[in-house]
């Protein structure tokens, strides 16, 4: 009996010990840990080995270093010094079960469910819509021939050094916020490059679903975005081969609301 009291007490402090690990490990801020995964390499992730070309176009881009731009739910986003490319890295945590998760099997399942649709959606993007979201690389699977660093600058000003053989990321091409662009071109009086702009949004969206692709996530404002004056989407963690009801009037919907909202900056600004 007193055995197996002794048992229970040392479960229940197993239990509070692993209830705070988990806390720390989720505060908040980027760390290097906290983009770090154990994750081996998949095949279903990995991509043909780049081309020379590529090689010595990742290496002139990583030579200079990014400084934290904004995270997600899933990502941390890190912006070129040139302003021209934004490198994404996972927030690994949410996609890899730890040993405690394994106490709660839907945990578990939760976040391989999520890994699996985050670098899904990623991996459809750049085979079938590199140019639609601006995606210059993925590795979603670890490697040894990339032998290439990458310089980061947190929220604190701190720098990090990453080994990028050995981390999960994208690099995408920055975009301008379809809504910042709006209000710019707006206040500039040129209501009709606004116009083109919604345009080329809402083409961009009927392409991936004349392709057969949908995407989960309902975001509109910080989705889509320009390179230039070309379209693009940039949050594709949730696109599927699928099909989903009205999600192009969605999107028309959520751009015609932001009108709304903004209907004294358009009106002002285009007399
Ligand atoms: N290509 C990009 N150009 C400009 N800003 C970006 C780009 N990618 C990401 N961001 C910014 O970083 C944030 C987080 O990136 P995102 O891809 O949306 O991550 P998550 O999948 O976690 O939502 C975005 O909401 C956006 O503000
Ligand atoms: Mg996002």
């Amino acid at each position: 009996m007193a055995s197996s009291k002794r048992y229970i007490y040392l479960i229940f402090a197993l239990a509070v010990g692993l209830f705070f690990y988990q806390r720390n490990s989720s505060t908040e801020g980027f760390s290097k840990g906290k983009i770090a995964s154990s994750l081996p390499p998949n095949p279903a992730w990995t991509i043909p080995a780049s081309p020379l070309e590529q090689q010595q176009e990742l290496k002139a881009i990583f030579a200079s270093p990014f400084k934290f731009l904004g995270e997600g739910a899933q990502a941390y986003a890190f912006e070129s010094s040139d302003g021209k490319y934004v490198l994404k890295f996972f927030k690994m945590r949410r996609f890899t079960p730890s040993l405690a998760d394994h106490l709660c099997p839907h945990v578990v399942r939760r976040r391989l469910k999520n890994l699996n649709w985050v670098f899904n959606g990623y991996k459809i993007a750049y085979e079938n819509f590199r140019k639609d979201t601006g995606l210059v690389f993925i590795h979603l699977a670890k490697t040894h021939d990339l032998q290439q660093m990458a310089t980061i600058i947190d929220q604190q000003g701190q720098e990090h050094t990453i080994d990028l053989d050995q981390t999960e990321f994208v690099l995408q091409e920055k975009a301008e916020l379809l809504f910042e662009r709006l209000a710019k071109l707006y206040q500039k009086g040129d209501g009709q490059q606004a116009e083109q702009s919604i345009a080329a949004i809402l083409e961009l969206v009927k392409r991936r679903i004349d392709k057969g692709y949908a995407d989960r996530d309902k975001g509109v404002s910080n989705n889509y975005g320009f390179v230039g004056d070309r379209a693009i989407q940039l949050d594709i963690g949730r696109l599927y081969k699928g099909t989903k009801e009205r999600q192009f009037e969605h999107v028309q919907r959520r751009i015609q609301q932001w009108q709304e909202e903004n209907y004294s900056l358009i009106s002002e600004y285009s007399n």
